[in-house]
């Protein structure tokens, strides 16, 4: 495998023009596939895609059900604006037949990887007649996978998997040598605003890997409505990454004057450079405080809310 990049190293013109020319080179004359999620790594090599394929690159936008509030017509926009053309699939129902019953960490992301890569892009690729798919997987996602520490839902060589035996379609990562920091960067030259670029990782199983236990539709509405008030009131903070999490456990409180047996979140705010090691930042007291105030009383159901306090490791940044 090609080595590191590092963001002291990366002369993110040269890296664009380069791997645009792979891309070119690799898909010849034929069609390339890739799915936005609005995040850092998907919205930067969705950019370096066109760059390199122009409408020779399709580009859909995966309604798994476990997005975020408002989170499809967000980016869909964000992407028209700077001239590429978005296509939202629903594949709600999918997912969430996928992950019926399951609580185990490991099956879950596997769940969600059966359905991303057999199911719902098995299918896209075969309409589109597309042989290739282009993903932003980046270096910290293979190291975490190949050191059976969290199996990350875009890798396979690494794992022994040939994606053109078991998906029939190629898999071409051209930011793959690349961390966070610099994957913003070279977001940053290809013209990303910087709400794209500097916006805060969200991960692939996105907000199932925020629920502990089953990843119902109501549980995922759960943590979806702690995470906008967690959102809310941490943007701007500096930090690298905030969340909230749903426990599975239920705890005693009080509503009404009546017990209310009810559901935990945590929220984790991280300081962090490349997300290989992680502090739970400093927030004052009154924001603590805030978040808890707001989150009980705009998440139904919600009696409990804790801060995370652990450092990554032995903590990860995401909980499943
Ligand atoms: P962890 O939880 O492993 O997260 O400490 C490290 C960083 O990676 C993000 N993350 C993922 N990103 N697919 C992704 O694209 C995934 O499966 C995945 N899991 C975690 C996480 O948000 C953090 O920034």
């Amino acid at each position: 495998m090609v080595g590191e990049i590092t963001v002291q190293e990366l002369d993110a013109e040269r890296f664009v023009k380069e791997k645009a020319e792979e891309i070119k080179h690799t898909v010849g004359d034929g069609w390339a596939i890739n799915a936005l999620s609005g995040g850092v790594d998907s919205s930067t090599v969705t950019m370096l895609g066109h760059r390199a394929l122009g409408d020779r690159l399709k580009t859909v936008f995966i309604e798994n059900g476990l997005m975020r509030a408002g989170e499809a017509e967000q980016i869909v926009g964000f992407f028209r604006e700077l001239g590429v053309p978005v296509e939202v699939v629903d594949a709600r129902e999918e997912f969430f037949a996928a992950l019926k019953g399951i609580t185990d960490p490991e099956e879950k992301r596997e769940a969600i990887t059966r359905t991303f890569y057999s199911s719902v892009f098995g299918r896209l690729v075969r309409e589109s007649g597309a042989k290739h798919l282009l993903q932003g997987t980046i270096l910290t996602d293979i190291d975490e996978t190949v050191a059976g520490i969290k199996r990350q839902h875009n890798v396979f060589e690494q794992l022994g998997i040939d994606p053109q035996e078991a998906f029939g379609y190629r898999i071409i990562e051209p930011l793959i040598q690349l961390r966070k920091d610099g994957v913003r960067k070279v977001g940053k030259a290809l013209g990303l605003p910087e709400a794209l670029f500097n916006r805060i990782p969200f991960p692939g199983p996105a907000l199932a890997a925020r629920v502990i236990g089953e990843a119902t539709p109501d549980r995922i509405e759960t943590v979806r409505k702690a995470t906008e008030v967690a959102e809310r009131l941490l943007e701007g903070c500096g930090a690298f990454q905030y969340m909230a999490i749903l426990h599975e456990d239920r705890v005693t409180g009080i509503r009404d004057g009546k017990r209310d047996f009810g559901q935990q979140i945590e929220v984790r705010c991280w300081e962090s450079v490349d997300a290989r090691t992680a502090q739970p930042t400093r927030l004052s007291f009154d924001t603590l405080e805030q978040l808890g105030q707001e989150i009980v009383a705009s998440v139904p159901g919600v009696v409990s809310v804790t801060y995370n306090i652990a450092s990554k490791p032995p903590s990860t940044i995401e909980a499943v």
